[in-house]
């Protein structure tokens, strides 16, 4: 009997430590939330800008819809309580063609943005994981 009460307190003690232990903070709040996603995408159009890969994809595009956007999209995609209106990535993306490269570009663009917000490496993985399987429906292949 002793012996089953001790066992009792043991799985109660091992699951209270469980519930105690913390909680890995939400990938949206990591990224500074809504206004921090819209900063990391400033700073990445801004540098879209520098990118001889990429910039000329972007001229006559009306970058403030962009940067609306894009915001909403990531911000919808990390559980965060926005709302992306627009396009799936498929059919924004569709026609043009975009190469294995480009999309690396605009990748690379996303983490020199991060590292300028100075989100932690950490963070920036678990976004880029997020944002990985769009890779189908965004390379012409
Ligand atoms: C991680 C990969 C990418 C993501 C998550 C992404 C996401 C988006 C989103 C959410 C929009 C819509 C913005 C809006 O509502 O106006 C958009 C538009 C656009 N994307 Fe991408 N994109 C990616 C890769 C690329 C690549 C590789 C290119 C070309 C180099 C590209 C070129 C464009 C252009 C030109 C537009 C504007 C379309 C227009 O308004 O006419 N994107 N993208």
């Amino acid at each position: 009997m002793l012996l089953r009460q001790i066992f009792i307190i043991c799985i109660f003690l091992l699951l209270s430590a469980c519930t105690n232990s913390p909680r890995e903070q939400s990938l949206y709040d990591a990224l500074g939330q809504q206004e921090g996603i819209a900063n990391i995408t400033h700073q990445m159009i801004l540098n879209f800008a520098q990118d001889e890969r990429v910039k000329h994809r972007f001229k006559g595009v009306n970058m403030q819809k962009f940067k609306i956007g894009f915001t909403n999209y990531v911000c919808a995609l990390v559980q965060g309580p926005c709302e992306y209106q627009g396009d799936s990535m498929k059919t924004i993306h569709a026609g043009y063609n975009y190469t294995n490269t480009e999309f690396n570009a605009i990748v690379d663009d996303l983490i020199l943005a991060m590292e300028q917000c100075d989100v932690p490496v950490a963070t920036q993985n678990r976004l880029l994981a997020k944002l990985a399987p769009t890779y189908k429906d965004i390379v012409y292949h």
